[in-house]
C-alpha cells in the first residue's frame, strides 16, 4: 500500500483557496450568473485557431478562472508544457520522453531528442507512407495475382485501432470511395470473420499495426489473416509480401512474423500508443484520405500544439478545458464527462477519447509514489447528437448525477440537405440552454400543468456544459480537436501529479489471461485460482467439450 498524499496537492494554498471559493459559489445558479452579467457569454468565450469555445454555461465566475489559473501556475504547468515539448523524459515510470508533438511538426522544424533532430526522421516516414499510399491507390502496388488492391484491413487494438477508426469515420467525406477500409481489433473471431467474409484475398491488403508487435489480440488476428490470405491464394508464402505491411517500433518482431521490413513503417518509443494516430499508425487514415488531407490533419494538430504552448492560460483552449475538468471532478464530485458531438461523422470520437482520457489519467499513484487523496480522471463517455437526446439525456437533465457536457457542433454540414443542419444545430444549442437554465416550478405551473405533475416537469438546471462551435469538419479541424483533448488530458495530469503516459493498469489482466489460456485448453490441469475463477474455468471446460 502506498502512503497517502497528505502533503501534496490538497495542502497547497492554491487548492485550499479554491476549496474556499467553491464553498462560496457552489449553490449559485447559472440563471443568476447570466441575469447579473449581460457580458457573461462574451467574457467566457475564447475564439482561437478557428474554434469557438463558449464555456459561459459553467458554474464559474471570473474569480474561479483566476483561481484555477493560479492552481495551474502553482503546479508549474508552463514548465511542464515546455518539458514535454522539449523531449524531457516526463513519462517517468517508463523513463520515456513524450514527443507526439514532433509527429506533426513541419518539415523545417527542429526538435532535439538525445542530441539528434528527430523531425527529418518523422518526415522520412511520412514520405515513405505517402509513396506507398500513392502506389496502392493508383494501382501500381499489385497483389500476388497481379490485381490492384481494393480493400485495406487494419489489424490493431487500443491506440493502434481507435484513432485510425475514429479518423476514418470522421473524414469519410474526404476519403477515396473506391477503397474499402475495415478495422479488426477484437480477439473475438467474429470481428475478423465479419471484416473479411466478403473480401477477395487477391485484392486485400492487411496493415498489422502494433507498437510492440506482441499484443495478443493483434498477433492472433494477424496470424488468422495470413492463413485466410494463403488459403485464398493457393498457399504460396510469397503472397505475404504483397498483402501485408506492418506499422511498429519493433523491427525484430515484424521480421519474425514474416513481414519484410521494407514494408514496415516505423515510429518511436517516445510516441505513446494512444498518441500515435498521427504517426505511421495513421497509415490506413492516409490511404483513405490521401497524403494531402493527412498533412492537413497534421497541420491542425500542430496549430493546436502551438496554441497550447504559447497562449496565456485564460485564453488557452486545452488549459481552460483541462482546468474545468479538474473543477468538476474534484470540487463538485462529478465522476463523468459526456462528450456529445453533433456530427454523425464524429460517431467514434467519444470511444476514441475513452482511451485517451482514461488510460492516461485513470491513476491513483502520484509521481512521488504516494496514493492520491483526491479523484483523478472522470469517466468519459458519449454518443452523437441528436441520437443521445432520445436515450440518456433524460438522466443528464433530471437525474441525480452532475454530468458536465462537451457539445461539439458545426455550422456547415458536409452534406447539406434541406433544413437538416438548422434542426441539428437548434438541438445542440437548445440542450445547452435547457441544462443551464432549466425550468422552474413557477414556469411549469404557469403553463397550466396539473399540480401533481409539477414536480416531475421541473428542470433544476444549473447543469454545466461547454460548447465548441466550428465552421465545418475538415481534416485540420479534426487534428485541432484531437490535440485539444490530448493537451487537456495533459493539463489534468499535471494538476493531479500523475504520470499521464504510462498504463500499468492494463498489465495484470493480460498476465492472468496468459495463464488461463492453457488452462482453458486443457481438460484436467490443476486450477489454483480463487473458487470463483476456478469454477468459471471448469464450467468452460465442461461446456466446451459437451
Ligand atoms: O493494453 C493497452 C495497450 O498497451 C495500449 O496502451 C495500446 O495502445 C494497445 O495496448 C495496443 O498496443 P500495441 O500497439 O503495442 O499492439
Amino acid at each position: 500500500m502506498t502512503a497517502t498524499n497528505a502533503n501534496g496537492l490538497t495542502s497547497t494554498d492554491a487548492w485550499k483557496s479554491l476549496s474556499d471559493h467553491f464553498e462560496q459559489i457552489k449553490d449559485k445558479h447559472l440563471r443568476q450568473w447570466f441575469a447579473e452579467d449581460a457580458d457573461r457569454a462574451k467574457t467566457f468565450t475564447v475564439d482561437a485557431i478557428g474554434l469557438t469555445l463558449d464555456y459561459s454555461k459553467n458554474r464559474i465566475n471570473a474569480e474561479t478562472v483566476q483561481q484555477l489559473t493560479r492552481l495551474a501556475e502553482s503546479a508549474q504547468l508552463k514548465q511542464h508544457i515546455e518539458a514535454m515539448f522539449k523531449g524531457e523524459k516526463i513519462n517517468v515510470t517508463e523513463r520515456r520522453a513524450v514527443l507526439h508533438t514532433a509527429l506533426r511538426a513541419p518539415r523545417e522544424a527542429k526538435i532535439e531528442f538525445e542530441g539528434e533532430n528527430i523531425v527529418p526522421g518523422v518526415h522520412e516516414v511520412l514520405d515513405k507512407m505517402s509513396g506507398f499510399c500513392s502506389r496502392v491507390t493508383d494501382g501500381r502496388w499489385k497483389g500476388h495475382t497481379g490485381k490492384p488492391i481494393r480493400n485495406v484491413v487494419n489489424i490493431g487494438i487500443g491506440g493502434s485501432d481507435l484513432g485510425p477508426v475514429m479518423a476514418y469515420e470522421a473524414l469519410r467525406h474526404y476519403s477515396n470511395r473506391n477503397l474499402t477500409l475495415r478495422y479488426v481489433s477484437n480477439v473475438d473471431g467474429t470481428d475478423f470473420f465479419e471484416a473479411t467474409r466478403d473480401l477477395d484475398p487477391a485484392e486485400t491488403l492487411f496493415i498489422v499495426s502494433s507498437k510492440t508487435f506482441t499484443t495478443l489480440e493483434t498477433m492472433t488476428n494477424a496470424r488468422s489473416a495470413r492463413s485466410w490470405l494463403l488459403s485464398g491464394l493457393g498457399d504460396d508464402e510469397s503472397a505475404v509480401a504483397k498483402h501485408f505491411v506492418a506499422v511498429s517500433t519493433n523491427a525484430e518482431k515484424v521480421k519474425e512474423f514474416g513481414i519484410d521490413t521494407d514494408n514496415m513503417f516505423v515510429f518511436w518509443d517516445w510516441v505513446g500508443g494512444r498518441y500515435s494516430m498521427d504517426a505511421a499508425i495513421g497509415l490506413s487514415t492516409m490511404l483513405a484520405i490521401g497524403p494531402k488531407h493527412f498533412r492537413e490533419l497534421l497541420d491542425g494538430f500542430h496549430e493546436m500544439d502551438q496554441h497550447f504552448r504559447t497562449a496565456p492560460f485564460d485564453q488557452n483552449l486545452p488549459v481552460i478545458m483541462g482546468l474545468l475538468t479538474v473543477w468538476y471532478a474534484n470540487f463538485f464530485g462529478a465522476s463523468t464527462v459526456a462528450v456529445l458531438p453533433y456530427d454523425q461523422y464524429l460517431k467514434r470520437f467519444p470511444a476514441y477519447l475513452q482511451q485517451l482520457t482514461m488510460e492516461s489519467n485513470g491513476k491513483s499513484t502520484t509521481l512521488a509514489g504516494t496514493r492520491v487523496d483526491y479523484d483523478t480522471s472522470p469517466i468519459f463517455w458519449g454518443e452523437p447528437g441528436t441520437n443521445g437526446q432520445h436515450s440518456f439525456y433524460q438522466l443528464i437533465h433530471q437525474g441525480t448525477h452532475l454530468i458536465p457536457c462537451d457539445f461539439i457542433a458545426f455550422v456547415n454540414s458536409l452534406n447539406p440537405r434541406g433544413s437538416h443542419q438548422d434542426y441539428l444545430v437548434a438541438n445542440v444549442i437548445a440542450q445547452g440552454e435547457a441544462l443551464a437554465m432549466g425550468k422552474t416550478q413557477q414556469q411549469v405551473k404557469d403553463e397550466g400543468t396539473e399540480a401533481e405533475l409539477i414536480p416531475h416537469r421541473v428542470f433544476e438546471g444549473n447543469r454545466p456544459s461547454n460548447t465548441l462551435l466550428i465552421d465545418r469538419l475538415t481534416p485540420a479541424v479534426l487534428g485541432k480537436l484531437i490535440a485539444l483533448y490530448e493537451h487537456s488530458v495533459f493539463v489534468q495530469g499535471v494538476i493531479w501529479q500523475i504520470d499521464s503516459f504510462d498504463q500499468w493498469g492494463v498489465e495484470l489482466g493480460k498476465v492472468l489471461a496468459q495463464q488461463i489460456i492453457p488452462e482453458l485448453q486443457s481438460t484436467d490441469s490443476p486450477l489454483n485460482h480463487d473458487s470463483s475463477t476456478n469454477q468459471l474455468i471448469q464450467r468452460y471446460r465442461e461446456l466446451k467439450s459437451s
